[in-house]
């Protein structure tokens, strides 16, 4: 029996190697830094931390966004992963669940995780979605997929359902007020919400500054 700490190192590693140099900002560094984030917020939780960890690693491994906006290809790749592992079935359950229900899907569309480690894992992904990271990733998503980086006469959407969401193709400014700017009261854990107040702020200024740029102000 391999305990839970090789496991991790295992599918850490394999994770690593299936996501080595994506590049649209999934890519595993994206997944260490989540995984670092959801350890630091885990441990100020009562969770499970082997759940947490798990989720983290493979919350990526097949996006929905990349698979025609199918949420069903994430969590049965992470499951395959997880029981040629030997990860005891409950915990393949509740990794996929979390899986299949933390996706920021649209403004206006719910992505509520029922279980705190869950809660935990949405967190650390989010976070790295705002602040300096945020901004880099962003732009990285958005030249991956051939946008704009600034267009004035297209307005940001607040999308209500995901399939609108996954069809926008706004130039990636727009990105920042159809989800980045409203992560910050969508944090689920304390510790989340508080280091989310930094980032959020730094994207404001970020914004400001681009902006007063763009007409040559500054
Ligand atoms: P989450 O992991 O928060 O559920 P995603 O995987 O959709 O969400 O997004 C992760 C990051 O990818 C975003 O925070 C952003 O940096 C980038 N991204 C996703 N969709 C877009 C988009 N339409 N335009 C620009 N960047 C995007
Ligand atoms: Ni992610």
């Amino acid at each position: 029996m391999m305990s839970n700490q090789d496991t991790i190192k295992v599918i850490a590693e394999k994770v690593r190697q299936k996501l080595d140099g994506e590049g649209s900002g999934h890519d595993w560094w994206h997944i260490y830094r989540v995984w670092k984030m959801a350890q630091h917020i885990g441990k100020e939780e009562n969770t499970d931390m082997f759940v947490v960890e798990l989720t983290a690693l493979l919350h990526d491994i097949a996006d929905w966004k990349f698979h025609n906006g199918d949420d069903t290809v994430g969590p049965k790749v992470a499951s395959k992963i997880l029981s040629e592992h030997g990860v005891p079935e409950n915990i393949i359950v509740h990794v996929c669940e979390i899986i299949s229900t933390m996706a920021f899907k649209g403004a206006g569309v719910k992505s509520e995780v029922r279980t705190l480690e869950g809660k935990v894992v949405q967190d650390a992904d989010r976070l790295d979605a705002v602040g300096a990271i945020g901004v880099a990733r962003t732009f990285a998503y958005g030249g991956h997929k051939g946008r704009e980086i600034y267009n004035p006469e297209q307005k940001p959407v607040m999308h209500q359902t995901k399939e609108a969401y996954i069809k926008g193709e706004g130039p990636t400014i727009n990105h920042f007020y159809e989800k980045l700017l409203l992560l910050k009261d969508r944090m689920n854990t304390e510790t989340a919400k508080r280091l989310a107040e930094g980032r959020h702020q730094f994207m404001k200024e970020y914004l400001d500054r681009f902006f007063q740029e763009w007409e040559g102000n500054i």
